[in-house]
């Protein structure tokens, strides 16, 4: 008998360097380490209760069977209206899809459409699963950088050169995990601007994080922005981030019938559809009331100030104010070079990273995670003392350092 061996496209793949931070952190916990964790990317806020209520009511009325493969009913028109409220964006029930997740939703698009060499544009810092779904999907990523002095977002020149004839997809991600950068109407049309000129490209827009944004940023998304575009975009958000929903695992998008066809043909052979009480639930998180975002998103504002102040004070450390999300993206280049007490050299971000953890128990994930160093990444959904702790270890960590 042969041994095993995974496949090509698997071993293209490296495994989530988030999770793994996060184990690493827990295996220290379980040490008996005081541990603080700011790897994770989810909301430390319960699901609401109107929604969880929903979910048992679904329960009760035997809603446990298959469903749809792409989505119940009820729950495309509550997805429709949500674009129609939020984005003015139509459609109908067709050009929606709804999956296990926002991450399911992506793969789904990716496998229904590359090819071999097939080439998608990922703008860096990105979302650690973007590249390593291509790669399951025979597709190549092509990952251009976009720089902290343009607040880490993609410029027009940079996308206007990254095009080539094999460019299937761009991934466009705002506000962006890591960053939190979000584009605003002027920057995306800039964007848009560009991909008018190149009908082979479509985009994929990732509006996973729309809900949070702070000091009254005004969201938008590329296929409001440019209508000309909505032929060839797929908008996709989810119940992950906005409702508290991660373990949910409910994603959706809408986007051209075909495109929305070839997606269900891709999970009515994987996945089948997503969990049936979850997509009741997600019904009422969109149709019902949204007044607890106000009071969140006022929670995740005053601890994203509080973070970038006191990362600022920390030597060697420079973390700008992104606009949305819960997380930060601090340059640690000032650390670079340096040596711990314990005579070990900060080579880059990585090391910075296990180091900080080794010293002070903080976990943070590494911006070369990320596709761009020296940066770490910090989510601050974290309770506030939790925070505060986390930075002054930080600070810390920072001053015990000596070039
Ligand atoms: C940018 C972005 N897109 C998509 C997702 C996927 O969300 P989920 O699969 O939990 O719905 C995440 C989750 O971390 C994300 O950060």
């Amino acid at each position: 008998m042969s041994g095993f061996s995974q496949s090509d496209a698997l071993a293209r793949v490296k495994p989530s360097p988030t999770l793994a931070v996060t184990q690493r952190a827990r295996e220290l916990k379980a040490e008996g380490r005081d541990i603080i964790s700011l790897g994770a990317g989810e909301p430390d806020f319960d699901t609401p209760q109107h929604i969880k209520d929903a979910a048992k009511k679904a329960i009760d009325a035997g809603h446990t069977k298959y469903t749809a493969v792409d989505g119940i009913t009820e729950l495309k028109d509550a997805i429709i209206a949500k674009f129609k409220r939020d984005n003015d964006l139509s459609f109908e029930r067709n050009e929606i899809s709804v999956a296990p997740g926002g991450k399911a939703v992506i793969y789904n698009a990716l496998v229904a459409t590359l090819n071999p060499g097939d080439e998608v544009i990922i703008p860096a810092p990105y979302w650690v699963s973007y590249p390593d779904m291509t790669y399951l999907a025979s597709g190549t990523p092509v990952v251009v950088k976009a720089s902290a002095e343009n607040h880490f977002k993609l410029t027009p020149d940079a996308l206007e050169s990254a095009i080539t004839d094999k460019t299937r997809w761009i991934i466009f991600n705002s506000p962006s995990n890591p960053t939190g950068a979000a584009y605003s109407k002027a920057e995306i049309e800039a964007l848009t601007d560009v991909l008018l000129r190149h009908d082979h490209v479509w985009i994929m827009a990732d509006d996973m994080y729309e809900h949070i944004v702070y000091d009254g940023f005004q969201f938008a998304t590329p296929a409001q922005v440019e209508p000309k575009l909505a032929e060839r975009t797929l908008t996709i958000n989810g119940a992950s981030k906005a409702y508290a929903m991660t373990g949910w695992r409910i994603g959706y998008a809408g986007g051209p019938a075909p495109l929305i066809k070839a997606m269900s043909k891709v999970m009515s052979q994987s996945t089948s559809n997503p969990c049936s009480v979850s997509q009741w639930a997600s019904v009422e998180a969109l149709n019902g009331d949204h007044g607890f975002l106000a009071d969140r998103n006022a929670a995740f504002r005053e601890r994203r100030d509080m973070v970038v102040s006191m990362l600022n004070e920390a030597d060697g450390i420079s973390c700008s104010r992104p606009e949305g999300a819960f997380y930060v993206y601090p340059s640690c280049e000032g650390a670079i070079g340096k040596k711990t007490p314990g005579g070990a050299v900060i080579e880059n971000d990585e090391a910075f990273a296990k180091e900080l953890l080794d010293a002070e128990g903080v976990a943070v994930v590494f911006g070369a995670a990320f596709g761009l160093s020296p940066f770490f990444r910090i989510s601050y959904a974290a309770a506030t003392e939790e925070l505060k702790e986390a930075c002054t270890r930080i600070q810390k960590f920072c001053a015990s350092l000596k070039a």
